[in-house]
């Protein structure tokens, strides 16, 4: 990992791992473009293909057409309203309502480590393992400043991008546009791929072919969302799990987001991340400066395999934080599933007795602890413990569980108000709402003003009050609704489309407080399943619940597409009853645990009421989990069939990084009449390396199992699974 600057080509080159990004500096005027990224180069220097030498030239050669170099030159950061007519980066209005800026270089900075962003999530790294390169560039009419910063990481094919704009004029600007990275590129006949779904159905997989013109994948929810993930990988034609080239960006934010790319009339790619723009706005006043979010930049030439086990390994190495981020987390017990809103304390207790007697760790009382909340139409905002539900106090009930010899965790869900709650009839004004019009419910609930630090305290204190009255080792943190009726009550009329991103920050400032004040908390997020599964909540939460779809065939799907870009070390997921609450299916219990396996591991459902055969297999799957979550929390990640692509099998494997270690999860979802084995070719293993199969008696060249593969004999029946522990021999 290196960044440099070469005068004479006017070039600032940063090398990764087996990459290279190249920027270029043109013209007298400076402007800064975007030379390459892609398969680490030689020394030699690649300026020639910013194509300064064809037609139109650049500016200060033909200025008579300064609009033809402005509308192709392959921009760094692309600003708009004075010629190039494709997407801008940036979109800043002037104090007299003009829409234009020029960006040109001004200064640079290359030094080693990488600075935190002030309240907002971010890569980091230290002096000895990461390098960065500021570019300030400038517009000279309004005096605007942008800082674009980049960071490289040693042994990492990444590059972390985010942008700084500061007023350093005498009158105020109106920011409506700052994405955090854009990058311009030749087309190569790419294919893009992207990540949708719905509650339940979140993350899956969607390849298609790039077109002309602007496609996008964004929200307005007011959080990443379930819909479409703030991600986005531009693929060869040709580029499968394991070869080809790939690129892939990923927004570390949690609120509105907009990945887009825009191919233009000289099959130019333009690729850009950051804060969706619509509804947004920022007022800057003389002297102010805006921070964006970071997004990073993977570059891939293993196929979309190999990106994958890039954003792995930079977002548990350089992004997760705290004490678990290394450790096997306890396997919890949840009663979401198992009780909803109705039980108590003699319910968990025996929930509790019964796990501890099989080797679960921790218990988790979910949603209904609290004010009455019977059911989900009340409550939120009344943290106080409902002792009709939980009789004798939390602390009480902690207490046994704790002489269980179980941890003990809890559920929030801080950032809502109910209208039918003790909270909202002393402060109905907290709720975000626009004055006049009645907000819309979801959940029958409102959303607390999370922009204001008195409501952010409030909660915050509320939160601390409980956590601090018991032994409470975890807590999850929930969020059930999107954002709509956007107001706010503090905030004056020219800036209320600053709001959606107050709200992300005020979220970020109390999640960073929470893990602060306790640090030795576990932080699950979740939001109605995995509507915040981003990058930004890793920042504060080494795991985050998947899925409200715990179904062991639905989980496939999911899972396959979080682990697309997220490390199966954060992945929540549990085993929990059938038939499945969300799709009627029914699935053998040990299918359910191989496929909870990938994940964080948990149950979800209640052990006293189960059938006895599945009770039976749990004190197992604990020692199948504590067998194998090093290898599943840390190893490299390989896809070796979807069943979302051949409707019949999913097959995964994680190999240790030492490749003395595999583990394969074979699931032959719909059972085949007169079958023999299927031949299944593993990856990922040193080919000179001799391993052997547990249980097996024989032994196999790395080499072999990889090209030859294993053949894996032919299950009866549905939705049946099997793990295959290859050990170096
Ligand atoms: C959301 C979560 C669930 C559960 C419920 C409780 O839907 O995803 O796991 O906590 O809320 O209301």
């Amino acid at each position: 990992m290196n960044i440099t600057y070469s005068e004479a080509a006017k070039c600032f080159k940063l090398d990764m791992a087996d990459a290279s990004y190249v920027i270029g500096i043109v013209d007298e005027e400076k402007f800064v473009g975007h030379a390459y990224f892609g398969k680490k180069l030689g020394e030699e220097d690649v300026a020639y293909l910013l194509r300064t030498g064809e037609a139109p030239f650049t500016p200060e050669q033909n200025a008579r057409d300064r609009l033809s170099f402005l509308d192709c030159f392959p921009m760094e950061y692309p600003t708009g309203g004075i010629g190039d007519f494709r997407e801008s980066a940036i979109e800043v209005r002037d104090n007299g309502g003009h829409r234009a800026l020029q960006l040109n270089l001004k200064d640079y900075r290359i030094y080693e480590g990488k600075k935190a962003l002030p309240g907002l999530p971010a890569t980091w790294g230290s002096e000895k393992d990461t390098r960065t390169l500021e570019l300030t560039l400038e517009d000279k009419v309004l005096q605007v400043e942008v800082i674009l910063s980049y960071s490289v990481f040693e042994g990492i094919d990444a590059v972390a991008r985010h942008t700084k704009v500061i007023n350093k004029g005498n009158a105020p600007v109106m920011l409506e546009k700052v994405m955090s990275a854009s990058i311009d590129m030749d087309d190569r006949e790419y294919d893009k791929l992207i990540l949708h779904g719905s509650w339940a159905r979140e993350r899956h997989i969607d390849r298609t072919p790039l077109n002309y013109g602007v496609q996008s994948t964004a929200s307005v929810r007011g959080e990443s969302g379930h819909q479409q993930q703030p991600f986005m990988a531009l693929l060869e034609k040709h580029a499968t799990e394991d070869v080809g080239e790939v690129y892939g960006i990923n927004l570390l934010y949690s609120g509105n987001c907009m990945t887009l790319v825009d191919k233009g009339q000289f099959d130019n790619v333009r690729l850009m991340s950051g804060i969706n723009p619509a509804r947004f706005g920022w007022k800057l006043n003389p002297g102010e400066e805006f921070q964006s979010p970071e997004a990073v930049l993977v570059y891939s030439s293993e196929g979309i395999g190999g990106m994958s086990r890039t954003f792995h390994d930079l977002y548990r190495t350089h992004l997760i934080r705290g004490e678990y981020r290394d450790k096997k987390r306890p396997i919890l017990i949840n009663n979401w599933e198992a009780t909803y809103f109705d039980f108590d304390t003699d319910k968990l207790l025996a929930i509790a007795r019964e796990a501890s007697a099989l080797g679960i760790e921790m218990l988790v009382m979910d949603d209904g602890w609290f004010g009455n909340r019977y059911d989900d139409n009340r409550a939120l905002g009344d943290w106080d413990v409902n002792e009709e539900k939980i009789k004798g106090g939390l602390k009480y009930l902690v207490d046994e569980v704790n002489k269980l010899g179980m941890k003990f965790g809890i559920w929030f869900e801080p950032e809502m108000i109910s209208p039918e709650s003790e909270l909202y009839r002393k402060h109905p004004d907290w709720a975000i709402q626009i004055p006049g019009r009645m907000a819309g419910l979801a959940r029958n609930q409102l959303v607390l003003d999370m922009s204001r630090a008195e409501i952010q305290d409030y909660v915050y204190e509320k939160m601390a009050a409980v956590l601090r009255s018991a032994n409470i080792e975890y807590v999850k943190w929930d969020m059930n609704r999107p954002l709509s009726d956007i107001g706010s009550l503090a905030l004056s009329p020219e800036c209320q489309g600053e709001l959606f991103h107050r709200y992300v920050l005020g979220l970020y400032r109390l999640q960073e407080r929470l893990i602060t004040d306790f640090p030795h908390l576990l932080l699950e997020n979740c939001s109605g399943g995995g509507a915040r599964f981003d990058a930004g909540m890793l920042y504060y939460s080494p795991q985050i619940w998947c899925s409200d779809d715990t179904d062991a065939i639905e989980r496939l799907m999911i899972q396959e597409g979080t682990a697309l870009i997220y490390p199966l070390s954060a992945m929540g997921a549990h085993v929990s009853d059938c038939p499945n609450h969300a799709v009627g299916r029914v699935t053998p219990f040990e299918t359910r645990g191989h496929v909870a396996l990938a994940g964080t591991f948990g149950y979800e459902l209640d052990v006293t009421k189960i059938p006895k055969e599945d009770r039976e297999m749990i004190p197992e799957q604990v020692k199948m989990y504590h067998k194998y979550n090093d290898l599943v929390r840390m190893g490299d990640y390989y896809r070796i069939a979807s069943y979302r692509e051949n409707h019949m099998y999913d097959c995964y494997m994680v190999v240790k990084k030492d490749k003395s270690e595999a583990l394969v999860t074979f699931v032959q979802v719909m059972g085949r009449p007169n079958s023999h084995s299927r031949r299944i070719l593993l990856k990922g293993l040193a080919p000179e390396k001799t391993y052997r199969i547990e249980g097996e008696e024989r032994t196999y060249l790395g080499s072999t199992l990889m090209q030859a593969g294993i053949l894996v004999e032919n299950i009866w029946g549905d939705f049946k699974s099997k793990l295959i522990h290859v050990i170096e021999a």
